[in-house]
């Protein structure tokens, strides 16, 4: 599904106009919040059967009726707009790149840094830094490994500059989109992001990434394409990291 987020304001429309017909041909009459609360299931069943990621299931059977919860509070309309732009500048433009804002656990951190060479320089590229957590963790803890992070999400990336400041200056941050930069010239590539990239991710790490170097990628595997190496991991999401050997 190439455009999720047009897929989910079409099932909303189409949605409205079949809870709409629906309660006109049985002549049911109901409250406005009744129809909400209908329309969202409506919605999250078409959702289903159009089989889009689960977590669009839950979207549309809230979305009308945060809507209309909201609308009670009577908050001014500037309180939406502000709330919008925080939400830009914390998430970036997540309805293309579908990979929400998660930070990698402290144990991730530690178990990487058992995959590290430990007496020559190397270097890791995180793709979607986010705030910088995971790559201040493993300079500190890596003194011959040399970081580098590139973040789309304009508060995350800031976020990532000061932490960097205050961290070892084997550390650096970049604003920008991760797809364009050229992947040769890092040993490790690691990648947080989620189901929808891999394939496009697995494409580039191929034509991109030097014989011996490593892609880790933390909870996604690629399809069809099975990993050399897999290491669960004890935190609170259960992760997995997935690691090609290229
Ligand atoms: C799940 S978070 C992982 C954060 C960090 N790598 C970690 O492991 O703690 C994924 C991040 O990737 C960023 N991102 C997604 N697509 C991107 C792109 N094309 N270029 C740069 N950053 C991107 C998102 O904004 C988000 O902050």
């Amino acid at each position: 599904m190439q455009y999720p987020s047009l897929n989910a304001l079409l099932i909303q429309i189409a949605t409205w106009f079949i809870s709409l017909a629906f309660l006109a041909f049985f002549s049911i009459e109901i409250e406005l919040i009744e129809l909400v609360f209908c329309q969202g299931v409506f919605a999250a069943i078409a959702s289903y059967f159009l089989r889009m990621a689960v977590w669009w299931f839950f979207i549309h059977l809230f979305f009308a009726p945060a809507i209309f919860i909201a609308l009670t509070f009577n908050l001014p309309p500037l309180g939406y707009l502000m709330a919008f732009v925080l939400f830009i500048l914390i998430y970036g433009s997540i309805h293309r790149t579908q990979v929400p804002l998660y930070p990698s656990s402290k144990a991730v951190a530690d178990v990487i840094t058992t995959l590290f060479p430990k007496n020559k320089a190397f270097s890791l590229i995180d793709l979607g830094s986010g705030g910088g957590k995971l790559l201040t963790s493993l300079s500190t803890l890596n003194l011959n490994g040399n970081f580098y992070g590139v973040e789309a999400a304009i508060l995350p990336f800031l976020a990532s500059r000061v932490r960097g400041l205050f961290s070892q200056s084997n550390c650096s941050f970049s604003w920008g989109n991760f797809w364009q930069y050229n992947l040769s010239s890092y040993d490790i590539v690691y990648a947080y992001l989620s189901p929808a990239p891999m394939n496009k991710l697995w494409k580039k790490a191929l034509q991109e990434m030097r014989p011996g170097s490593i892609l880790i990628s933390n909870s996604f595997v690629v399809p069809d394409v099975p990993p050399s190496e897999s290491i669960a991991i004890n935190d609170f999401n259960n992760s997995v990291l997935y690691i090609w050997k290229i």
